[in-house]
């Protein structure tokens, strides 16, 4: 639609037609059968009238099923507006990838990029207009659930690169084309950074912490021109987001430049009411409407509210409309005036969902993203004549999809029991569950807060020693020993904070017993977040970090195994030794007075070490590669002369592998206090048999600014040291000089 229709289509609008635009409910409101709740619905109080005038919806899916919703909706509207459709396609629609913590330890931008075009053709087709994704929170505290969806993990530069990719895979370069959508950047901003790693809770930081490390990603995701961004759930400044004028006008808008849509989180503006900045409902939705934000996802502030503010003359109109405006647009670029069916297709729908390429391409993806945190003596790869033990409560369990998979086909997922006896025959696996993952005290938890009944707990202690008896038995009779253990998958995602990171007491218990059998013992790992694993570690030959890796999971992890596929995966976030280490990240400050284990009165904990136990950055192939020979182009930089550091890796082993080669900087004195080592560059190298390559990072001035102490983003003089290595710990560095 032309420009001028549009605004013409504006002015004909009536007030409760311009709200309704600016309100978002989801499918379960409108009683519609095919969708899931994301959040709270019991709040909501919108009449009738005002449902007939929503102007978006949320996770109702389904080619079929998006169409009529369509239909129906039009067919009661004055002027055909069409609905949006937004969803949360997180790590896949029917074929799943592995969650985006694990697609980030790939350091794979070209997977990543073929991974979310896949999941974004097949949620388009099946009616997705917008997709609440990426997120690009900056995430250091393992408590935090959340921390599963983030791809850059703890790092602001990974951060960006993976904001950068994310954007352009969904949107494409034009959203209204078939299996593009628009991408949803959430949650600006900090939300990360939650208290004791509590959801929904409080966040308190410096701007300049703020701008350093949580917004990059935001900046970068905007440049690469995302047309929608979710306010988070939580306070900055003492302010929350969604009412925030200061994040939201002088910083989102003027200062970061975007033009695009700014929808709040689920119930976010009402819940402002219980943050204590308003008064009642009708304050919130004044206030978040001046501070921007243009559409009230899933709390009735805006339905109920608006309409009296605009006729009491406390918002004037021409805001209502700036945000009308801001909705109608996108629906205009989408497309949808002219076909309000978007690319709903029922036909490509049973053409591409879980088709084999895509299934391939999961397959690819997930063995990509794991992370070999230990093999000692070779354990792996996996010799196919061995005997296995598949033993612990994912040997046989297909909840290896993440939180977010709720539009998968669970039905079709394959164990990696079953997986393995494809591999080796069924006679050269055998299996025992071992354990639960969870006791039920701990399941009935979960199970209340969702609204369900508890079950009855009944000699548990006595199933838990009959299941290791059993575990024993079948290990004794096999070679080798594969554990399959890790957190429930309701144990990470949103609303999933946990105050222990540790692997559960009945799993634990299981390996403690399995040691005793004197065989190797490979434990493979399914978790939503960084673990205290010490214990685990030090009890294992060998652990695989596999994170939840989706559809073809199993099959990912049979290919690592067997060193079919040798892996690759780094981590994106350091592992601490115990909870107590929480928020732990590489990049972290100096001290005025450092880790010294002889010296009493300095910074580090009595009872552990102060350093990571996995750091960020890390990860090991079944080559052995060898860094040497670093060098500097020059030992000066300047505007004219940009520098490179070189370093040469070699492949000393017969095998072909990945490995990811990094580049870190220190600034080593300042006006303010900066990071050991920060990252700024990466190469994701192939290397054959014996293979050595020479890997050249440039250094550029950019690459060297930061806030400093008058909030200016600038360089200042003096000496850096670079660093490359295969992870943030066991680096070489070189120093060069700004005059
Ligand atoms: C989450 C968002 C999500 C939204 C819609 C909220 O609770 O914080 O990340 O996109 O629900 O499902």
């Amino acid at each position: 639609m032309r420009q001028q229709k549009l605004q013409e289509l504006l002015k004909e609008m009536t007030l409760e037609e311009k709200i309704g635009q600016l309100i978002q409910v989801t499918g379960k409101v409108l009683k519609n059968e095919e969708n899931t709740v994301t959040g709270p619905i019991e709040n909501l109080d919108l009449s009738n009238e005002m449902l007939n005038k929503v102007g978006s919806i949320l996770n109702v899916v389904g080619s079929q099923n998006v169409r009529k919703l369509q239909q129906q909706y039009l067919s009661k509207s004055r002027l055909k507006i069409p609905l949006l459709f937004m969803a949360d396609i997180i790590n896949g629609y029917r074929t799943v990838f592995p969650i985006p913590i694990a697609q980030g330890c790939s350091w794979d931008l070209q997977n990543i990029h073929i991974a979310t075009r896949v999941s974004i053709q097949e949620a388009n087709v099946a009616g997705t207009n917008v997709n609440f994704s990426p997120m690009v929170d900056l995430v250091r505290d393992a408590r935090w659930g959340r921390v599963m969806e983030s791809m850059g993990g703890e790092d602001p530069y990974l951060g960006e690169v993976y904001a950068k990719t994310m954007v352009q895979a969904y949107q494409g370069k034009d959203i209204s084309k078939m299996g593009n959508a628009v991408a949803c950047v959430k949650h600006f901003a900090g939300y990360g950074a939650v208290e004791g790693g509590r959801d929904y809770n409080t966040v308190d930081m410096s701007e300049r912490e703020l701008r350093q490390y949580y917004l990059p990603a935001y900046r970068e995701a905007i440049e690469q021109g995302a047309e929608m961004i979710m306010t988070s759930f939580n306070i900055i400044n003492g302010v929350p987001v969604s009412v925030n004028q200061w994040l939201l006008k002088d910083v989102l808008r003027k200062e970061l430049g975007f033009k695009g849509v700014i929808i709040s989180d689920y119930s976010a503006i009402a819940e402002t009411v219980n943050h204590g900045v308003c008064k009642d409902k009708k304050e919130s939705a004044y206030k978040a409407i001046m501070a921007g934000v243009d559409i009230d996802m899933m709390s009735d502030v805006y339905a109920n509210y608006l309409k009296e503010l605009v006729q009491e003359g406390k918002v004037p109109e021409e805001i209502i409309d700036q945000s009308v405006w801001r909705v109608l647009t996108l629906k205009n670029k989408l497309g949808l005036f002219e076909n309000p069916y978007g690319n709903t297709n029922k036909e490509m729908e049973e053409k591409i969902l879980r088709s084999k390429q895509n299934l391939q391409v999961a397959r690819e993806t997930a063995s990509d993203t794991l992370v070999l945190l230990k093999n000692e003596k070779q354990t792996l790869p996996l010799n196919k004549n061995n005997k296995i033990a598949l033993i612990g409560p994912y040997g046989d369990n297909i909840a290896i999809l993440g939180s977010w998979s709720m539009f998968s086909d669970k039905a079709k997922i394959q164990t990696l029991k079953e997986v393995l006896e494809e591999k080796i025959g069924k006679e050269n696996v055998l299996y025992a569950r071992g354990s639960e993952i969870l006791r039920q005290k701990e399941i009935n938890q979960i199970l209340i807060a969702e609204g369900e009944n508890p079950i009855l707990i009944e000699k548990e202690e006595q199933k838990e020693k009959e299941a290791i008896q059993e575990a024993i038995k079948v290990a004794k009779q096999a070679d080798v020993i594969v554990l399959a253990i890790g957190e429930h998958y309701k144990q990470s995602g949103e609303a999933c904070s946990r105050a222990n990171i540790e692997i559960s007491i009945p799993q634990q218990n299981l390996l403690k017993e399995l040691t005793k059998c004197n065989k190797k013992i490979i434990t493979v790992l399914f978790n939503g977040r960084p673990l205290a694993l010490k214990e685990i570690a030090e009890k294992t030959d060998a652990l695989v970090e596999v994170w939840f890796p989706g559809t073809e999971g199993a099959n990912a992890i049979a290919d690592v195994l067997f060193g079919e596929v040798n892996p690759s995966g780094k981590l994106t976030m350091s592992f601490p030794q115990a909870t107590g280490q929480c928020p732990i990240y590489y990049n972290h400050y100096h001290t005025g007075r450092p880790h010294n284990k002889n010296i009493r009165f300095v910074s580090r904990y009595q009872d552990i070490p102060t350093e990571s136990y996995y750091p960020f950055g890390y990860g090991l192939s079944y080559c052995n590669f060898e860094y040497s020979n670093l060098r500097i182009s020059s030992h000066k930089i300047s505007k004219t002369n940009p520098i490179t550091v070189s370093v040469n890796v070699k492949n000393h082993s017969e095998i072909s592998g990945k490995e990811v080669i990094q580049l870190y900087i220190q600034d080593v004195v300042a006006s303010v206090v900066r990071p050991v080592k920060e990252l700024k560059g990466f190469k994701k190298v192939y290397f054959k048999p014996f293979e050595e390559k020479v890997v050249t990072f440039e250094i550029t001035l950019d690459l060297l600014k930061f806030w400093n102490e008058r909030l200016e983003y600038e360089i200042e003089s003096g000496e850096f040291r670079a660093f490359i290595g295969p992870n943030s710990r066991d680096t070489k560095q070189i120093s060069f000089y700004l005059e």
